[in-house]
């Protein structure tokens, strides 16, 4: 009796066991219909391979918030979460966490995806994680309106885009929509801030914060400059509350049809374009405006997300069998014809399906291969603070808390301590 009882508890401890380990939970993004995507996904993973359950555990939309969260499990070396969304900033700051996909069977795909991010991603010769889609910042526009107050295309540069914001708003303003505004963008301090900041500041001949080769170069005139600029535009041509706005905020006033111009990634253009949007047909995606400074020059950030396996799982191998199903060649395409989620593999931005649904990854493609990197690399494993403490400097200049000049200048200062860095000239 006692042997049959000892034997029940094994099978049911055995079974249990493995179905445990049949089970890979994937923390993931909810940003737009990414949540969505990812649940498909996973369904048509479990499809294809009867036994094995894929979770889908949905994050923070702030990628601070998510990181946060992230380092919370990593702390606990908690198996909980087996693939990891990374962001294209974090795997220099959280290599440790992460195994080598190389090591269960990465090699065979790699080659596929856009070097550039493969050598982002990897670290001291590990591939951390497999690209999974690929962002750049883009000018959203209403094309109905530009024609409407006589405008022949889209801003080329800072100082158009803001004329034409405030000609455009007041028109619409006059016109009885009172919520309308000129322009909108991501303002919030948090890691969007440092992108749009960014592709200021890079566009206006002013550098990329720290250079990739260990520079510190943010406190320049051009930088202060268009930073001005910005911070020219809060309660003007954009909302106060601008200085609270993360991607979600921005895209749902210009969806609504309240807004001109929107400084957006990718994604928000499929949301847009559904049928039965106020904007539907009504706007389209050119590169962001260039400096005013002879030589200025269009600048998008570079953004994006990987999908990585996490060195606490119990089962790592099916774990990398998931995350390269998800960022195979298959999944990416239905992510860009469905999401307009860019993908990292060359070709797609061949398929005709993929430029019918966004026919801007044909149009704009020199954009996503040459958009600026933040300087995650070099800082690694301090960007997260690089990062917190240069979108804290340019937001106490949007609020109005600190002149550009003496932000720029204290934060030269807290950047050198933190890095150990030169100064120098962009
Ligand atoms: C997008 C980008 C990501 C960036 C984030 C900032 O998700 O892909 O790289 O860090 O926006 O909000």
């Amino acid at each position: 009796m006692r042997k049959l009882f000892f034997g029940l508890i094994l099978a049911v401890a055995l079974v249990w066991g493995a179905a445990a380990a049949q089970t890979v939970t994937v923390a993931a993004g909810a940003v737009g219909q990414e949540l969505e995507l990812v649940q498909a996904a996973a369904q048509r993973y479990m499809e294809a391979n009867p036994g094995v359950t894929v979770n889908v555990l949905d994050t923070p939309d702030l990628a601070d918030d998510r990181l946060g969260l992230y380092l919370q499990f990593f702390e606990a070396e908690s198996s909980e979460i087996d693939v990891y969304q990374i962001d294209v900033i974090w795997p220099g700051d959280l290599a440790v966490h992460f195994v080598d996909l190389y090591d269960y069977g990465a090699g065979e795909v790699v080659d596929q995806h856009f070097d550039a991010i493969v050598e982002n991603n990897t670290v001291d010769g590990r591939l951390i994680a497999i690209p999974w889609f690929t962002d750049a910042g883009l000018l959203y526009y209403r094309t109905d309106l530009l024609e409407q107050y006589g405008f022949a295309g889209p801003p080329e540069t800072w100082t158009e885009l803001t004329e034409m914001a405030q000609t455009i708003q007041d028109g619409e303003r006059a016109a009885g929509n009172t919520d309308f505004w000129g322009f909108v963008w991501q303002g919030n301090a948090y890691e969007g801030l440092t992108c749009d900041a960014l592709e200021w500041i890079a566009s206006n001949e002013g550098g990329r914060i720290i250079e990739p080769d260990g520079v510190i170069t943010v406190n320049n005139p051009n930088a202060i400059e268009v930073i001005e600029l910005a911070a020219s535009w809060v309660g003007t041509i954009s909302p106060t509350g601008v200085t609270g706005f993360a991607e979600e905020d921005a895209r749902l006033m210009f969806q609504a049809g309240n807004a001109a111009f929107m400084r957006n990634w990718p994604y928000a253009y499929s949301l847009g374009q559904e049928p039965g949007t106020a904007i539907s047909g009504l706007f389209d995606v050119s590169p962001l405006p260039a400096g005013d400074v002879p030589g200025g020059r269009p600048a998008a950030t570079l953004g994006g997300w990987q999908l990585g396996v996490s060195a606490y799982s119990n089962n790592p191998e099916l774990a990398a069998d998931v995350a390269l199903f998800l960022a195979s060649y298959e999944e990416q395409k239905i992510r860009a014809v469905e999401g307009s989620l860019n993908p990292t593999i060359q070709p797609l931005y061949e398929d005709p399906e993929v430029l019918e649904a966004a026919p801007f990854f044909g149009a704009l493609f020199d954009v996503f291969i040459n958009a600026v990197a933040r300087p995650s690399t070099i800082t690694a494993p301090n960007y997260a603070q690089v990062s917190s403490a240069f979108y804290t400097a340019v937001h106490d200049v949007l609020t109005g808390a600190e002149d550009a000049e003496t932000a720029m200048a204290l934060l030269e200062l807290d950047l050198q301590a933190m890095t150990g860095f030169p100064t120098g000239t962009p």
